[in-house]
């Protein structure tokens, strides 16, 4: 099969830092807000509100009928959680997943968070995914094929007991949220597209504490382990640049002001 890869230019890898870093600035001062007692929807307002304090437009809501900014899914929600009353307890994890498209751009990143203390299994489990990621972008080489990124994420998993999730992949990014090459967290490596410079893509492993299998609740959205076991997931914008891979979606330093971030790039 052909597929059609959007390879960006330095301008358009200019621009993808940039929405990459609202991204990841907004995720960064989330992740300091979760705590006991807080509401799921709570973090959704103050998510779309930075988001356009900062002059991005987050990308989420409407995106096939998305109702909320931020997705945020707690324990066994594997991802798509949808901000709610639901108020954070002592010992939960939630996953935080945002999107944003600034200047033609979308940026794209998730983390997986503690509230308060907890059990070490779910400690476990959130460094899984995030160890995950990173085994995956080592894989970001122009040597290597997309499905090696699949197989490093895996394997790392595995190798912690964990197990991956078969039905949500990672993807492409760039003037469009998702766009080819699908980056699925398993499989055999050596397979799929080659990697070239200035390809963009989102890599997100999901994972489970127990089995991989899939439920997604009423509300088309919420996608659960089958087994309610607890899940974590990670995610970055990055790039195979001539310097090497680099992750676009680091948050942006909290002192720039919106005036320096639409002159010129932020490098
Ligand atoms: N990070 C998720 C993704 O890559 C976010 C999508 S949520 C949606 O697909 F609502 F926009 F679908
Ligand atoms: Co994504």
């Amino acid at each position: 099969m052909v597929v059609a890869i959007n390879y960006k230019t330095d301008e358009e890898l200019a621009a993808m830092r940039r929405s990459g870093q609202i991204a990841g600035r907004v995720l960064a001062e989330l992740r300091a807000l979760v705590a006991p007692g807080v509401e799921t929807r709570d973090l959704d307002a103050y998510a779309e509100r930075r988001a356009e304090e900062l002059g991005a437009e987050p990308a989420f809501k409407g995106y096939r009928g998305y109702p909320a900014s931020l997705c945020t899914s707690v324990n066994e929600v594997i991802i798509h959680g949808i901000p709610s009353d639901r108020v954070l307890r002592e010992g939960d994890i939630v996953g935080l997943d945002f999107g944003v498209l600034y200047q033609g751009f979308f940026g794209d990143a998730a983390v997986t968070c503690p509230v308060g203390r907890v059990a070490p299994l779910a400690e476990a489990l959130i460094a899984a995914a995030e160890t995950a990621f990173f085994k995956g972008l080592e894989q970001l080489r122009d040597d290597r094929r997309i499905s090696d990124i699949s197989h490093a994420v895996q394997a790392s998993v595995e190798a912690r007991g964990f197990s991956v999730i078969r039905d949500f992949v990672g993807h492409g990014i760039g003037r469009s949220l998702h766009e080819e090459p699908q980056i699925p967290n398993f499989g055999a490596p050596g397979r799929g597209p080659k990697i070239r410079r200035r390809l963009t893509l989102a890599i997100e492993p999901m994972i489970a504490a127990g089995r991989p299998e899939v439920e997604v609740l009423s509300d088309g959205w919420t996608a659960c382990t089958r087994d309610r076991s607890l899940a974590a997931h990670f995610e970055h914008t990055v790039a195979l640049t001539d310097d090497g891979p680099e992750i676009l979606s680091l948050p942006l330093p909290a002192d720039v002001p919106r005036r320096r971030l639409e002159e010129k790039p932020y490098a």
